[in-house]
């Protein structure tokens, strides 16, 4: 019998990938097969997945070579959006002759991300229709349909020294000047980023635009979008909560736990944590882009130690050519060292009592949903919006965003955050954030409106 299939489309980063990924497994648990369209760099491991989920690669003219960095992501989209016209249209006719000479399944539907923006007209020109997913915050999302008119009212580029920093931004309230993805970029790669919003904004899916969060998290935001929108616009998040929810036992990744992750996760780091009292250990990291340097490194290991507190500290091996003796030594006595670790299943970890977090999407919509507290020190992008709306609209987190990463600095930071008064009382509403997003994220709501679109464009 014919199955409904959906292609999804995620762009080669992580923090992408991982939400479409979710949202694959998801939609396919509601009777869809899934077809992922990948490009060759930074393809994701099949073997992770679902035994009937199919994997095609395209060509995307990026070479292996190439490292992640927040200086290149613009550079490597807009690549992207070059590159993958014609692989994307090749690959796409041959699933289509393929499944019309083996009377199989039929395309209900290509799920693109936002990066890739190119996916839409080539879609289109197939008669396939759309729908746009966008992976991080409405919000911030919200926040692109202000840049261009920020630009020619002469407010862009935005630096630290601009006189309105600290304003809010009409019409993206509780967001100042400092908080929008532009802040401190430089005037081309401001130019750029303007652009590339113009053009994304100008993409029309014709069934609508998913988003990974909920009405509880960012109801205004999303109230906002539905009235820019022609289409349908659904909700669905957090993701990783639809998904199999993690299990703080866990020692040993077994074989079918399905993974998002393109780095192997540590899982020696819950055998750790497994040893430590509840609510005592700092988680530490900055996801899969951002870094501190080697002399911030430094100064990060004597604050952590200084403060007297635990501490789960992830730093990626390419950020750091052999992490120094100092850092290891300081870290032995009360810390742990990781390279990649089984995030969620940290966060849901009752030993865990905080996140010093960069504030991506996907960390701050687990941290919430695993009523864990942050530490917000975003460092480009959508983090600065995140760090926002955890520290100032929901308040379960500080504010370290002006923070100079010193030895004073972060000592002081991490025992406001771990054993002051202040991060007891945000440890308490994270705690109760997480109970009402476990009541929200229950009745499905959004889900069912997207299956129903799906479905009932087809029929
Ligand atoms: C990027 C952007 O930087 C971010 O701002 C945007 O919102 C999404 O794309 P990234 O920097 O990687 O993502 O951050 P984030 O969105 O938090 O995603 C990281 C993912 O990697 C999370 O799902 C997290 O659970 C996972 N992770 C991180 C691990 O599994 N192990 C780790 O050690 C660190």
């Amino acid at each position: 019998m014919a199955k409904h299939r959906l292609i999804v489309i995620p762009p080669p980063f992580q923090g992408h990938m991982t939400p479409m990924l979710q949202l694959a497994t998801i939609l396919h648990s509601k009777g869809f097969s899934i077809t992922v369209a990948h490009t060759n760099f930074n393809s994701p491991d099949p073997t992770n997945h679902p035994p009937d989920f199919t994997f095609l690669p395209f060509y995307d003219g990026l070479s292996d070579s190439y490292t992640v960095s927040p200086k290149n992501v613009i550079h490597i989209s807009s690549t992207l959006n070059t590159n993958c016209v014609t692989p994307l249209k090749e690959l796409l006719l041959r699933i289509m002759d393929e499944n019309k000479a083996n009377k199989e399944d039929k395309i209900l539907c290509v799920i693109y991300d936002g990066l890739m923006h190119f996916v839409d007209s080539v879609a289109r020109e197939l008669n396939l229709p759309t729908i746009l997913f966008r992976t991080t915050s409405a919000t911030n999302y919200l926040s692109y349909h202000s840049l261009s008119t920020l630009q020619s009212n002469g407010y862009l580029p935005l630096q630290d020294s601009s006189s309105v920093c600290m304003e809010v931004v009409e019409g993206l309230e509780p967001l100042r000047f400092r908080d929008l993805p532009i802040f401190n970029l430089g005037e081309c790669a401001t130019d750029m980023m303007v652009k590339q919003a113009a053009i994304s904004l100008s993409v029309k899916p014709s069934l609508g635009v998913i988003f990974n969060t909920i009405e509880f998290l960012e109801a205004s935001s999303l109230q906002k979008l539905r009235n820019l929108y022609k289409v349908g616009v659904f909700p669905v998040g957090p993701l990783h909560m639809l998904m199999t929810p993690p299990s703080s036992q866990k020692q040993e990744k077994n074989n079918h736990s399905m993974t998002t992750s393109l780095m192997k996760e540590d899982y020696s780091c819950i055998t750790w944590l497994n040893e430590q009292e509840i609510g005592s250990v700092l988680y530490v990291s900055l996801g899969s882009i951002a870094s501190w340097n080697e002399r911030e490194l430094i100064e990060v290991a004597y604050g952590l130690a200084n403060s007297g507190q635990r501490f789960l500290w992830v730093i990626r091996p390419e950020t750091i050519m052999s992490i120094p003796e100092e850092v290891k030594t300081l870290a032995r006595e009360k810390g742990r060292i990781v390279k990649w670790a089984p995030q969620r299943e940290v966060l849901a970890h009752s030993a865990v009592g905080g996140f010093w977090s960069h504030c991506g999407w996907n960390s701050t919509l687990e941290s919430v949903c695993f009523g864990v507290p942050m530490m917000c020190q975003p460092c480009f992008g959508d983090q600065r919006v995140n760090a926002r709306l955890v520290s100032h609209v929901w308040k379960v987190g500080i504010d370290c965003s002006e923070m100079r990463i010193g030895r004073e600095e972060v000592e002081g930071a991490v025992r406001r955050m771990m054993v002051s008064w202040e991060g007891k009382e945000m440890r308490e509403r994270a705690v109760l954030m997480k109970d009402k997003i476990m009541v929200d994220v229950r009745d499905e709501d959004a889900l069912n409106g997207l299956v129903h679109a799906i479905n009932n464009h087809n029929s």
